[in-house]
Formats: C-alpha cells, sequence, structure tokens
C-alpha cells in the first residue's frame, strides 16, 4: 500500500431527508431489495439511502437486467448505490464503469456475504481471508469511480485478525462511506452483533459508517448509534417485517420523538396487500406468488402473535385466497391491536437466515418456502 495519509473523502454524500441527523440505508437484500420492495419500503417512509442486490461479477457477466430495473426505474425519491460481488479487478473495473451510466448514487462493494456457495469462491466475506487483494480492489476501483465509492463488510472471516488493516485500505483508497455488519463470516446471523467492533471502525476510518446488524426497531437503532457513534444505520431484515422502521427512526432521531408511529395489525394487513399487488408479475403462477410472498411474511409473523400462530397458518397455505384468509383471521380480528415493535422473543422467521444452505447471506427462496 503506498502512503496516502491525508487522503480524505472527495465526494460528499447525498444528504439524508432530515439534515443534521443520523442516516438511514436498506440494507441490500438479494431476491428481496428489488425494485418493487424499495417501493413498497418508500411508500411507508423511504430510508436516506437504497442499495441494490448484489451484481455478480466475473468473467462472462453483464449486469443483471432485473437488478438494473431498480436503479432505472427508482422513483423512490432516494438514491441508490450499485452494489457488486467479485474478485476479479478487470472485471469489477469493467462492471463499476458500465453501472456508472446509469443514475446510481455510487459504487458499493460486497465484502460481507457468509454463503459457502460465495465464499468459497473467495468473493464477498470470502476476501476478508486477503487484505493485499481487498487492497488492490479497493485501490483499482477508487481509480475508476470518479464519484461515491462504499464499501459493505463484516469485520472479519473467522476472527478480526485482519479488521485493522482492511480499515486501514478504506482510508487509504478514500472510501466514501462503509457500512459495517458486526459479526464474522462464520457467525453467519447466529452470534450476538459485535457492536464494539462497528465502534472500533468508527474510531479508525475517516468515512461516515453505517451500523448493521440486528437493529430491529428505532429505539435499538437510537441505542447502536449512541454506543458506537456511527453516522447511522443499516436494517435488513427488520425493514420487512416493519417497513414502517425508517419512518419510525427518523421520528426517535429528531423529527417527532414524542409520537413514534405504532402500526396497528390492521395497517400490517394492508402492507401485504400492498406487497402482494407491488410483487405481481404477469405470467407468475399463483403458487409461486404466494411462495414469494411467504419470504416476507416469515419475517413479518415475528411481530404478529407470541405463539407464533400466524407464522404456522401463513406457511400451509398454497393460494391466494387462503393466504389472505389467514392475514384476515389474524389481523383483522382486533384491527387496531399494536403490532410489535420488536420481534416477539422466540418467533423465529424459519429459516431464519441462520441456516448455511442458502444461496446469498445464508437465504434462498428455496429455503424460506420450506
Ligand atoms: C435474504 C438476505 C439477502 C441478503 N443479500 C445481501 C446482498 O445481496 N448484499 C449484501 O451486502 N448483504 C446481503 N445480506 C445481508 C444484509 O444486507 C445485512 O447485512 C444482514 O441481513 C444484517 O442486517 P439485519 O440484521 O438488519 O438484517 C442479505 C441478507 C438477507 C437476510
Amino acid at each position: 500500500m503506498k502512503p496516502d495519509p491525508a487522503a480524505a473523502p472527495a465526494t460528499k454524500l447525498p444528504p439524508g431527508h432530515i439534515p443534521a441527523t443520523p442516516l438511514s440505508a436498506l440494507a441490500p437484500m438479494q431476491d428481496v431489495t428489488d425494485l418493487a420492495f424499495m417501493r413498497v419500503i418508500a411508500h411507508y417512509g423511504a430510508p436516506d439511502y437504497f442499495f441494490t442486490e448484489f451484481f455478480r461479477v466475473h468473467a462472462q457477466s453483464q449486469p443483471e437486467k432485473h437488478i438494473l430495473r431498480s436503479i432505472d426505474e427508482n422513483t423512490t425519491g432516494r438514491p441508490i448505490f450499485a452494489q457488486m460481488i467479485g474478485e476479479d479487478i478487470t472485471h469489477l473495473v469493467r462492471t463499476a464503469t458500465a453501472l456508472l451510466q446509469h443514475p446510481v448514487a455510487g459504487i458499493d462493494l460486497n465484502l460481507g456475504c457468509p454463503a459457502p456457495k460465495v465464499y468459497k469462491k473467495n468473493v464477498g466475506g470470502g476476501l476478508l481471508r486477503e487484505p493485499g487483494k481487498i487492497d488492490e480492489i479497493l485501490g483499482a476501483l477508487r481509480a475508476c469511480v470518479p464519484g461515491l465509492f462504499t464499501v459493505k463488510m463484516r469485520i472479519g472471516f473467522d476472527d478480526t485478525v485482519n479488521f485493522d488493516r482492511i480499515l486501514a485500505s478504506v482510508n487509504h483508497h478514500r472510501v466514501d462511506l462503509l457500512s459495517v455488519h458486526g459479526r464474522t463470516v462464520k457467525e453467519m446471523y447466529r452470534s450476538e452483533v459485535h457492536y464494539d467492533a462497528i465502534g472500533h471502525a468508527v474510531s479508525q476510518v475517516r468515512c461516515p459508517v453505517l451500523a448493521n446488524g440486528n437493529i430491529v426497531s428505532a429505539a435499538r437503532a437510537a441505542t447502536v448509534l449512541n454506543d458506537t457513534r456511527a453516522a447511522g444505520v443499516m436494517i435488513g431484515r427488520h425493514a420487512i417485517r416493519n417497513p414502517w422502521i425508517f419512518r419510525q427512526c427518523r421520528e426517535a432521531f429528531g423529527e417527532n420523538p414524542a409520537a413514534i408511529f405504532r402500526p396497528t395489525l390492521g395497517d400490517v394487513r394492508e402492507y401485504i396487500e400492498r406487497l402482494y399487488r407491488a410483487t405481481s408479475v404477469p405470467g407468475l403462477l399463483e403458487r409461486l406468488h404466494v411462495n414469494k410472498m411467504k419470504k416476507y411474511l416469515n419475517f413479518v409473523g415475528q411481530g404478529v402473535d407470541p405463539a407464533g400462530a400466524f407464522l404456522h397458518d401463513m406457511r400451509r397455505t398454497e393460494s391466494e385466497a387462503a393466504l389472505f384468509e389467514v392475514c384476515d383471521r389474524h389481523l383483522l380480528a382486533d384491527p387496531t391491536r399494536e403490532f410489535a415493535a420488536e420481534p416477539y422473543p422466540g418467533v423465529i422467521a424459519r429459516p431464519n437466515c441462520e441456516t448455511p444452505s442458502g444461496l446469498a447471506d445464508g437465504c434462498s427462496l428455496e429455503t424460506i418456502v420450506a
């Protein structure tokens, strides 16, 4: 690494909704954060930033058309960063250059995906074993991205031995924004999140840091921000469960701390219907559409009832009519009852992304609808 000690981030990040309050971002989630889902999230209160699911980069790859749609047809009113996963520098540079022809806020590099199928190819979280290679990649991408270049990482592969070296590369190559999921690759989604490690990253890098991992509510976001001093939060699974979470964060961060919006089960019923309509694609078989919905509802169900009865019944449906009958029975019997602000303890979004068998970050449609 050539010394470049005075280098500071070159380009300003797009402003958040409310100046001088912590930032929020929807975490990239493969097969989840597509155009339809981002539009639904924006309806309930968009985060400051969106990230695409990852574009796979290798010798034969071309940016996936369905992911490009989430950039080209972004009507959320908020900036979107295009995320790439790969390890071949020539093709990462080629892909970043191609993605910059689209209306992206910046280019993001995935250094966190823990799925064995992915890390065994030495991409995503696999790269965390090779800080020298990461330094080369960051250098090449920094040189070809004139605007914002961002990184999303876990804190290590099976330990944090390379963490400081990678954070030094983040500084050296003037990365503009760093999102840190506070777990190692080997910890998958099982362990507690090491917020102290996120705090350490905040103390080491010059760019703003987004804290990520198990931010289940606006209250938890405020605690994590206080503990880590991060510039903002990145939220994934808990935005699927609770699409109001970014609005609630803004209220908690200062817009209206006295009146944080509290959705009811009736509101959740409306969210499910909106999601069903948004994810409807001409020609999609009803059974497959219902299965796709189960992927989201596995998370939503964590806030419906403490016994997991909604989840139990929802998972057994096979048609639109049966799915909405279950929704009506569980959500409209007492529609003014509050939707839990945090998941009920012990109600698991099966599969809970703790299975190592999934495709991307431990989750796949197949496992989710099993
Ligand atoms: C279904 C699913 C797909 C994911 N896909 C990606 C991805 O494409 N890129 C990425 O950087 N992280 C991906 N992740 C990881 C999330 O961005 C996030 O780091 C992780 O879920 C922890 O945040 P959370 O506790 O708020 O969900 C995925 C996670 C899930 C659950």
